[in-house]
């Protein structure tokens, strides 16, 4: 499988493989796609929806370059929020390819570079704490063969588009997806095209822990910025607590099937 670094049009780099026609992130800006589909959507969206969540831990569906977890890095240091990061890849990267990313420097943060750099040589398997707040573990594992020992409150689903691994957004993969989650979890993802989403929908993530809100917009326009953004959930949030703790409440949620 041939290997092609290239630019995208924010500077940041990504990867081709051009014999399956992929790109790692869309070409319209890596980590601009990135921090609009992982980090707001994601990260920060269940942060502000949590308030204080305690520690966050968050499962990525394929490793790749690395950028998702430097995102979640530098924001978990920036709202000084805990988090504990998993990650699978089943084809990791050449040391050649991964030294040549350059999101540090475009992100102004060329400190960081050390840190970048350990999570492509780190030992498979282990937890290493990066920075105190963020706890890292990669598996070389490809999904279908990973169980996760803690669920996650959020997952960042970064396979390679439906075209190109329709195996990996099936109703079944989202089962899996649904099983390895807290109650509550999120699940962001760029792709919002109708037949995935149904699938997401048949596995019970759209009604019930994840996902609904998808942006059409980008559906249309570039699937590769569309983002899952999850609709607010009342009993979820720690304002409305003592509202959902009314005598007699609990019932009618569930004789009315709102129970999450
Ligand atoms: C769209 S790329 C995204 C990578 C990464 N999140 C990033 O920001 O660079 C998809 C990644 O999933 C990996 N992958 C593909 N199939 C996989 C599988 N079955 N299990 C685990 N990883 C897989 C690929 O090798 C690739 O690194």
């Amino acid at each position: 499988m041939k290997r092609e670094l290239i630019q995208t049009a924010d500077g940041s780099s990504t990867i081709s493989i051009p014999d399956a026609g992929v790109t790692y992130h869309s070409i319209h800006g890596a980590i601009r796609e990135s921090m609009h589909v992982f980090i707001e959507a994601g990260l920060r969206h269940f942060i502000r929806l949590h308030h204080t969540p305690g520690t966050v831990r968050i499962f990525e569906m394929g490793f790749g370059t690395g950028l998702n977890a430097l995102l979640s890095l530098i924001e978990a240091g920036v709202a000084r929020q805990a988090v504990i990061y998993e990650t699978v890849e089943a084809y990791p990267l050449e040391e050649k390819i991964y030294s040549s990313l350059n999101y540090c420097e475009q992100l102004q943060r060329p400190e960081l570079l050390p840190v970048f750099q350990q999570m492509h040589t780190c030992t498979w398997n282990q937890l290493i704490e990066l920075t105190p707040w963020f706890s890292f573990r990669k598996w070389n594992t490809p999904l279908a063969h990973f169980s996760i020992a803690q669920p996650a409150h959020l997952i960042y689903y970064d396979a390679f588009a439906p075209g190109a691994q329709p195996e990996l957004w099936t109703e079944a993969v989202f089962q899996q997806l649904n099983g390895m989650m807290k109650p509550g979890g999120i699940l962001t993802t760029y792709c919002s095209k109708g037949d995935v989403r149904r699938a997401m929908m048949a596995a019970g993530l759209l009604d019930c822990k994840a996902v609904s809100n998808i942006s059409a917009d980008y559906s249309t326009a570039n699937p590769k910025l569309g983002s899952v953004i999850p609709p607010y959930n009342s009993q979820l949030d720690p304002y409305s607590q003592s509202y959902f703790q009314f005598f007699g409440l609990s019932k009618t949620l569930e004789r009315t099937g709102q129970v999450n």
